[in-house]
C-alpha cells in the first residue's frame, strides 16, 4: 500500500508519532510519505491517507481541519485515518475530553467517514516541576499503524 500521513504539530510531538507510524508501516512491507498537512501537494496515487493533529485549548489542529477540507474531493476516494493527541494527565477525564474534542472537530466535517480514529497521550512541551511529561505510548502507536493496513507483513 501508498500510505500518506500528514501532520498538524506546533511543538513536534505530533510529527514524532506521524513518523513512528510512517516507519511501521515501511517496517511492515508498505510505502510511507510523511508530509506536513499545510503541504498543498496533490494526494495522488495513495491507497490510505492517515492525518494526525495535536489538540490545543480543546481544538484540533487547524492545519489538520484545513487539509482535510482542501483535499476533499480527493479523500472521498481513500480511506481515511485520523488521530489527535493528547491528554498530558493520564486520568479517565482527560482521555475523555481529548476524544470529545477530536470528535467535535470531525463532527464539522461530516462529509467524512474515518476508516480509523485513534488518541495518543501527549507530550507537554513544557517541563513541569522539571519533568517533562510525555504520555505517548509507543507500542500503541505501532498496534494502531499494524490495524490500518491489516495488521501483518505484506510482500510487494
Ligand atoms: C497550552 C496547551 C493546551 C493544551 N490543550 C489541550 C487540550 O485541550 N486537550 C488535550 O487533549 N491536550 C491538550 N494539550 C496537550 C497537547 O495536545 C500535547 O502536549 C501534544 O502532545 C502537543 O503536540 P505537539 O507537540 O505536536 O504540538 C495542550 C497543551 C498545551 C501546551
Amino acid at each position: 500500500m501508498h500510505v500518506l500521513v500528514a501532520h498538524a504539530s506546533r511543538h513536534g510531538s505530533t510529527t514524532e508519532v506521524a513518523a513512528r507510524i510512517a516507519e511501521r508501516l515501511r517496517e511492515l512491507g508498505h510505502d510511507a510519505t510523511l508530509r506536513t498537512a499545510r503541504d498543498r501537494a496533490p494526494l495522488d496515487g495513495h491507497d490510505l491517507v492517515v492525518v494526525g493533529g495535536s489538540l490545543y485549548t480543546g481544538r484540533w489542529h487547524a492545519d489538520a481541519q484545513r487539509f482535510l477540507r482542501r483535499h476533499r474531493g480527493d479523500l472521498g476516494r481513500v480511506p481515511v485515518a485520523v488521530f489527535a493527541m493528547g491528554p498530558r494527565r493520564d486520568d479517565p477525564d482527560a482521555w475523555t475530553a481529548a476524544r470529545d474534542q477530536l470528535e467535535s472537530a470531525l463532527a464539522k466535517l461530516a462529509w467524512l467517514d474515518p476508516a480509523a480514529i485513534a488518541v495518543f497521550g501527549g507530550k507537554d512541551p513544557k517541563p513541569k516541576h522539571g519533568v517533562v511529561r510525555d504520555l505517548r505510548d509507543w507500542a500503541a502507536v505501532d498496534a494502531w499503524a499494524e490495524s490500518l493496513v491489516g495488521g501483518g507483513p505484506t510482500t510487494r
